[in-house]
């Protein structure tokens, strides 16, 4: 979390930091700040809150300055107020910094720096980050790029920065360990970000930094080092990114763009892979592992939050159709616990940004114990996907607004078509059913456009149950994980408390909270589990519940039962989470915007959590 970008060349620096500033929001907006030199001056201006009270706050004072970096913070160290608000200066003024990560071992340099006769203004790890270079350099009269090569073998955590110096105005020095950060390589001019969207309408060359690589620009020239100071070599990609994902679109909210993008998101990721004439199931992506893959004994799905919830219809899916057994983990705990892998293991990490750190550790821990670990991740050219053997990526192009939606259809859309293929690499599917679910996968755009109707209807019922306090989610079989997805969507942006819960788990424990005040939204549509869940509904209606129930086109049993019905086009019981999660991310869009929440950017949460 917290982005951070910067802008070295011949343009006016202020306007283009601030634009990527609001391109990279969604990281974090707690604060914002900017610092940018002008005759061998820094000036830093700072604001807690979004980076809209930023731009408030300089209000047009300033132009001019050719070179600058700018930051959106999620709080890690420290209240999210102007003072600890980065940039942050170094104790004499003549560095600047902006930091994206955590470093661990602050308290100790701090007190060091403490005894040595230097204060601090904020509680952030970061200003003892750059003091600690000032320090470095002034001990050893060293140059900055020195002091900050020593300065980096000694602290322990996650970092990418970016540092200015009043006596080198035309340099930025910057680098990166666990932390992403991608160099845009302009005519003349270059662009730092912690990923590619304040660039791409700049230029397309970008070089993608590895962990612990120093790089140095000095105004039109530039190069990448180790901690070593030893040259490397980089690898300069084109970025494949339009513009236009990059804006609303005609929408009010990003959330609701990418809710209505997902028939052609879905599309996107099936496109070239999936050919339902022939048969054919191209994962391009995984090609070298494929038979790894198809011999595996166990595969571990390691991911969080809705990810984590695509792992557990992954599950389902893998063990129904390829009969391998899977292990679905929350990374966070995976990579603490000494989790059994043996040799040929493979892992499977699915995540939209590509950076969440628990994932990230999760994966190495995975490889450095031998397994095989494939990459289900939507960013291009993000850490995850770099750090994996093989994978695929989800191509449902950028999501900007903080609560998943698009990427987790697409995550399912991924994994399906992963099964499909593996299962008829293994022969666990016959033919028939293999092109009976290939065909319906196809048809899956078309009815998610279907069930994308209802969102005036779901606005209606949105509007009655808007002051509710408690919902329940409920749903069995692959609609389980849609039922915790549902509740993850509704706290997530409008700050109800909602669980999620396996139907039939209800009687052992929820089913004391249901009265008359309370809203269970069951998922009972037309499946191998659709008797059982009728008589959960009953149980719940025994007991005063108000049932909203989503039920397949057709049901005449339910609406009998239910006080709600919210009808979604019939599909194949694997396919089925990509449907029924359409309602629940419509009733929790429809239930912020009514009860006033910031529904893009809710409160204490980021997009990208590059944090543990
Ligand atoms: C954050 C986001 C969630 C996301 C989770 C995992 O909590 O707010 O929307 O599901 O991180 O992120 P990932 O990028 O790894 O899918």
């Amino acid at each position: 979390m917290c982005g951070i970008v910067a802008y070295i060349g011949a343009k006016d620096a202020y306007p283009i930091l601030l634009k990527g500033l609001h391109r990279l929001e969604y990281r974090g907006y707690d604060s914002a700040g900017i610092a940018l030199i002008d005759n061998a001056e820094i000036h830093v201006h700072k604001k807690a809150g979004k980076v809209k009270n930023l731009e408030r706050f300089v209000n047009g004072s300033e132009s001019g300055s050719t070179i600058g970096i700018g930051h959106t913070r999620w709080a890690t160290h420290g209240l999210p107020n102007d003072l600890n608000a980065h940039p942050h200066l170094s104790a004499n003024g003549s560095l600047v910094m902006i930091h994206n990560g955590i470093i661990e071992n602050y308290g100790s340099l701090k007190q060091d720096l403490i005894n040595r006769g230097y204060s601090f203004e904020s509680d952030t790890d970061t200003e003892v980050f750059i003091t600690f270079i000032e320090d470095i350099q002034k001990e050893g009269n060293h140059p900055l790029e020195d002091a900050f090569r020593i300065a980096l073998t000694k602290v322990i955590g996650a970092y990418a920065v970016v540092i200015m110096s009043t006596k080198e105005p035309r340099k930025l020095v910057a680098a990166r360990k666990g932390s992403p950060l991608v160099l845009g390589l302009g005519e003349g001019e270059f662009f730092l970000a912690s990923d590619a969207t304040p660039i791409v309408e700049y230029t397309n060359e970008v070089i993608y930094l590895k962990d612990e690589e120093i790089l140095i620009i000095n105004d039109d020239h530039y190069e990448i080092k180790n901690l070593d100071d030893v040259a490397q070599s980089p690898y300069i990609e084109t970025l494949d990114i339009e513009l236009e994902t990059l804006e609303k679109g005609g929408y009010k909210h990003f959330m609701l763009k990418e809710i209505f993008e997902q028939p052609n998101s879905i599309r996107d990721c099936m496109r070239g892979r999936l050919n339902v004439d022939t048969g054919e199931l191209v994962l391009g992506g995984i090609r070298e592992y494929a038979n790894a893959l198809a011999n595996a004994e166990r595969i571990v799905i390691v991911a969080c939050g809705t990810s984590w919830h695509a792992g557990l219809v992954a599950e389902y899916l893998f063990e129904d159709l390829c009969r391998i057994p899977v292990e679905v983990e929350y990374a966070s705990e995976f990579r603490y616990r000494n989790p059994v892998i043996n040799e040929g293991d493979i892992v499977i990490a699915i995540s939209q940004s590509g950076e969440t750190a628990d994932t990230l550790a999760a994966i190495e821990l995975a490889k450095n114990k031998g397994a095989i670990v494939l990459g289900v991740v939507n960013t291009v050219g993000s850490s995850i996907a770099r750090n994996s053997y093989e994978g695929a990526y989800l191509h449902a192009g950028p999501e900007i607004g903080v609560a998943s939606t698009k990427a987790f259809t697409a995550q399912l859309t991924v994994l399906t078509m992963i099964a499909l293929r593996l299962a008829a690499k293994k022969g666990t599917i016959t033919d028939t059913k293999y092109h009976e679910l290939l065909v319906e996968l196809d048809s899956i755009p078309d009815k998610v456009a279907l069930a994308l109707k209802l969102n005036d209807k779901i606005e209606t019922i949105s509007d009655l149950f808007k002051e509710a306090q408690n919902f329940l989610y409920l749903g069995r079989g692959y609609n389980f994980p849609v039922a915790l997805e549902g509740a993850l969507k509704l706290k997530e942006i409008s700050y109800v408390h909602a669980e999620g819960y396996p139907a039939a788990e209800m009687k052992h424990g929820p089913i004391a909270l249901i009265d008359e005040k309370m809203p269970v939204v069951v998922i009972a549509t037309r499946d191998s589990s659709y008797d059982k869940v009728v008589s959960n509904i009953q149980e719940v209606k025994a007991r005063k519940g108000v049932i909203i129930a989503i039920v397949t086109e057709g049901d005449e049993l339910i609406p009998t039962m239910a006080d709600f019905t919210i009808e979604i086009p019939a599909t194949h019981d694997y396919l089925m989470p990509l449907l029924s999660v359409i309602p629940l991310q419509l009733m929790s869009y429809h239930m912020a915007i009514m009860r006033g929440c910031n529904v893009d950017q809710p409160r204490n949460l980021a997009k990208s959590v590059t944090v543990e």
